[in-house]
C-alpha cells in the first residue's frame, strides 16, 4: 500500500494545497508562543468550562501582546483600540492566535479606527464596479503586481493594506484566490468589523460564471462542513484536521475542555442525523442487532468514566529531530483527559448473543467508522475481543463527553472509548461493530500505527511482522516552562508541571524530575483534579485509565545559568521510560516516550550583572 496513504487516506488532491498550507500555518502558531501564553490566562474568550475566569483583568494583557506582535501603530492607536473597541479585542485575539486570518483580522481591526471616515463614503460606490474574471484575480499576487483577493462574489484590491502592515505579507497566502478557505479557518465568529473594514478595498466583481466555479469547488470539499474549530489550537493538518492544544494549557486542567481536546481525523467529519442514526452490531449468533441512538440511551445502563487518549504520533516531533519519519509532527499535546459516558460495549455485545460459545472462535471486536474516503472506504480499527467483553475493560459506546453530547469532531453522535489504548482504537463516528476471529483489515489496524526497529526502513520495513499497537507504554512530559523561556534570578524558584499517563489501565506512582539533565532527581507532586477540587477516588488495580497531573517547584540552582530539566514517570508495573530517543526511534514515529527535557536559561538581576 502506498506509504502516503497512511495519513490521509482518501483525502481528495485538492486537501495536498491544504495540508501545505496547513504547515505553513502551523509553524505561524508555533511562532506565536507568546500570544498562547497570554490566552492562558484569558480563557473567557473561549467560554470554555473550568478555564472560565478573570475575564476583565486579562484583556488588557492579550490587547497589549496582539499589539506588541502585530500593530505598527503608535501608541495613540492602542489607546483608541483599546478605549473604542473594548469588547471586540476578542475579535482581534482570536484571529491573532492564526497566522493569516490573525494579520487579516486584526489587521483590518485596526486599521477600522484609521480609516472610519473613508469607509463611509466607498461602501456607497460599489455597485458601480468593473466586473472580472478570476484570471485576472489571478495574475495579482504580488506586491509588484498588486495584491487581489475576492470574498463572497467581489474583488478586493489589498496591496495597500498589505504593504502598510508589517505580517500582511501572509495574507499573500490568499493571494490571487477566494479569502474565505482562509477566514472559514482562522478568522472566528463575528467578523463583521473585518468585513466593514474590506470593503474599503474593494475594486470589482468577480463573474458570474466564476461565482459559480468557485460555488461548486466549496460544495465539491469533502472538508466544507468540517466543524469550526478553536483557534488556540495548533493545527498540524488542516484536511483532515489535526490539531493539538498549547501545552501550558494543557496541564491547566485535570478534565481538558473538548474544546481544545486534541483531534485527529484521517477524514471529513461525517454529517450524521442522530434522529435516523444506526448502530449495526454484527457476527453474533442472534444475527445482526441494530440500535438506534435512543436504544442506545435508553435500553442499556449509562455509565460513566474518565479516561485519556493519546494518540500513537504523540511527541513524534522529537523522533523527527534524531531522523525524519514519516507523519504529522505533533508535539507533546497529543494526548488529552475526558469525562466519557455511554453504555458498556459489553451489555450491547451481550444483547446481540454474545456468550461463552462465541468466545470459543472470536477474537477481535472491529470497528467501523461513518468517515469514508472518496472510494467509500471508512476508517476501521479492532481490540482483542478480551478487552471489549471483560467487565473490567470499561469499553464504552460513549455518546457524551465531559457531561455533554460528543462533540462533532470527537465522533458524534457515538464513540468507541476503549480507556488504556492508543487513540486509533477509540474510532469516532461509530457505524458498526463486528465480532470476529480477525483483526479488523483497515489500513489503519494492518499497515499503520505499529512499532519497529530503529534498524527498519521504509525499504525493508513488512508490516504485518509487528503487531498492531493496543496498550500504550508509559509517558510523561514537561507542559510547562516551555523549551527556551528565559527565568530570572529573581523569581528564585522555579514551578515545572506536566503530565503522567500509562496504558492499559496502569496507574502512574511516581514522576521525577531532574534540573540537570538527569544527575539529580526529586519527586514531583501528583494530582488527579483541579486545585481547589477533591482527588478522583483511586481507580481499582487495573483500571487506571486517567492521566496524573504533577507540579515541581524548586529553588533555583545558585550557580546554574540553564537548567536542563527532565521528567519521567513510572507506573505500578514499575515501567519506566528510556532515557534518549535513538534507541526507540521507529520510522512512522509512532511510541515516543524517552525522557522529557525543556532547557530554559536563568537571567541574572540586572543590577548583580
Ligand atoms: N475514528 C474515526 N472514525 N476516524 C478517525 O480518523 N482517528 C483515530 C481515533 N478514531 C479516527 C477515529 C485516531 S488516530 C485517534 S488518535 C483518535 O481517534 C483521536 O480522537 P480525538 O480526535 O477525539 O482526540
Amino acid at each position: 500500500m502506498d506509504r502516503d496513504r497512511e495519513e490521509t487516506l482518501g483525502a481528495s488532491t485538492a486537501s495536498s494545497a491544504g495540508r501545505a498550507s496547513g504547515h505553513k500555518q502551523a509553524t505561524d502558531t508555533a511562532e506565536n508562543i507568546n500570544a498562547m501564553l497570554l490566552l492562558r490566562r484569558c480563557h473567557s474568550l473561549t467560554g470554555f468550562g473550568p478555564l472560565n475566569t478573570q475575564r476583565h483583568q486579562v484583556a488588557p494583557a492579550v490587547r497589549s501582546c496582539a499589539v506588541r506582535l502585530w500593530s505598527s501603530s503608535s501608541s495613540d492607536d492602542q489607546r483608541s483600540y483599546q478605549g473604542t473597541h473594548g469588547p471586540s479585542w476578542r475579535h482581534g485575539l482570536a484571529g491573532l492566535l492564526a497566522g493569516t486570518g490573525a494579520v487579516l483580522a486584526y489587521g483590518f481591526h485596526q486599521h477600522k479606527a484609521e480609516r472610519a471616515e473613508s469607509r463611509v463614503q466607498t461602501i456607497e460606490k460599489t455597485s458601480s464596479l468593473p466586473v472580472y474574471s478570476q484570471e485576472e484575480v489571478t495574475k495579482h499576487r504580488s506586491l509588484e503586481d498588486g495584491v487581489w483577493v475576492t470574498y463572497k462574489g467581489g474583488v478586493y484590491d489589498i496591496t495597500k493594506f498589505v504593504a502598510m502592515h508589517p505580517g500582511g505579507d501572509k495574507i499573500l497566502l490568499a493571494a490571487g484566490g477566494a479569502l474565505e478557505p482562509f477566514w472559514a479557518l482562522y478568522a472566528v465568529h463575528n467578523q463583521e468589523h473585518v468585513l466593514e473594514i474590506l470593503s474599503e478595498y474593494k475594486v470589482g466583481e468577480l463573474s458570474a460564471e466564476d461565482q459559480k466555479k468557485q460555488q461548486a469547488l466549496k460544495s465539491s470539499d469533502p472538508y466544507s462542513s468540517d466543524p469550526e474549530r478553536h483557534p488556540v489550537l495548533r493545527i498540524n493538518n488542516l484536511k483532515p484536521f489535526n490539531a493539538e492544544p498549547p501545552p501550558e494549557i494543557l496541564s491547566d486542567s485535570y478534565i481538558t475542555p473538548s474544546a481544545i481536546f486534541f483531534k485527529r481525523n484521517h477524514l471529513p467529519v461525517p454529517q450524521v442525523d442522530p434522529a435516523s442514526y444506526q448502530l449495526h452490531v454484527e457476527g453474533l449468533p442472534g444475527g445482526e442487532l441494530m440500535l438506534s441512538l435512543e436504544d442506545l440511551k435508553t435500553r442499556f445502563p449509562k455509565h460513566t468514566i474518565t479516561a485519556t487518549l493519546q494518540c500513537a504520533g504523540n511527541r513524534r516531533s522529537e523522533m523527527n529531530k534524531v531522523k525524519q519519519v514519516k507523519g504529522l509532527n505533533w508535539g507533546i499535546a497529543a494526548i488529552s483527559n475526558a469525562t466519557w459516558s455511554g453504555a458498556k460495549l459489553r451489555d450491547v455485545l451481550l444483547a446481540a448473543g454474545y456468550g461463552p460459545d462465541v468466545a470459543k472462535w472470536a477474537r477481535h471486536v472491529q470497528f467501523e467508522g461513518l468517515d469514508k474516503d472518496v472510494t467509500g472506504t471508512t476508517y476501521g480499527a479492532s481490540i482483542p475481543l478480551n478487552k471489549a467483553v471483560s467487565e473490567e475493560g470499561d469499553v464504552l459506546l460513549a455518546y457524551e463527553m465531559n457531561g455533554e453530547e460528543l462533540p462533532a469532531d470527537h465522533g458524534f453522535p457515538v464513540r468507541v472509548v476503549v480507556p488504556g489504548t492508543v487513540g486509533a482504537r477509540n474510532v469516532k463516528w461509530l457505524g458498526k461493530i463486528i465480532v470476529s476471529a480477525e483483526e479488523s483489515s483497515s489500513h489503519w489496524q494492518q499497515n499503520d500505527y505499529k512499532g519497529f526497529s530503529p534498524g527498519t526502513d521504509w525499504d525493508t520495513v513488512d508490516f504485518k511482522s509487528a503487531p498492531a499497537i493496543q496498550e500504550l507504554p508509559i509517558q510523561s512530559a514537561i507542559t510547562t516552562p516551555a523549551d527556551g523561556v528565559v527565568v530570572d534570578r529573581s523569581a528564585e524558584e522555579l514551578t515545572v508541571k506536566g503530565y503522567a499517563w500509562s496504558g492499559g489501565g496502569r496507574e502512574v506512582v511516581r514522576v521525577d524530575v531532574s534540573l540537570d539533565g538527569g544527575k539529580t532527581w526529586q519527586v514531583a507532586q501528583l494530582r488527579t483534579s483541579d486545585k481547589g477540587r477533591a482527588p478522583e477516588p483511586s481507580p481499582p488495580p487495573g483500571r487506571a485509565w486517567a492521566w496524573k497531573l504533577w507540579e515541581l517547584t524548586a529553588p533555583l540552582p545558585p550557580e546554574a545559568q540553564e537548567l536542563e530539566i527532565v521528567c519521567k514517570a513510572v507506573d505500578n508495573s514499575y515501567n519506566m521510560q528510556p532515557d534518549t530517543v535513538p534507541p526507540i526511534w521507529n520510522l512512522r514515529g509512532v511510541l515516543s516516550n524517552a525522557w522529557h527535557r525543556v532547557k530554559v536559561k536563568i537571567r541574572e538581576d540586572k543590577d548583580e550583572e
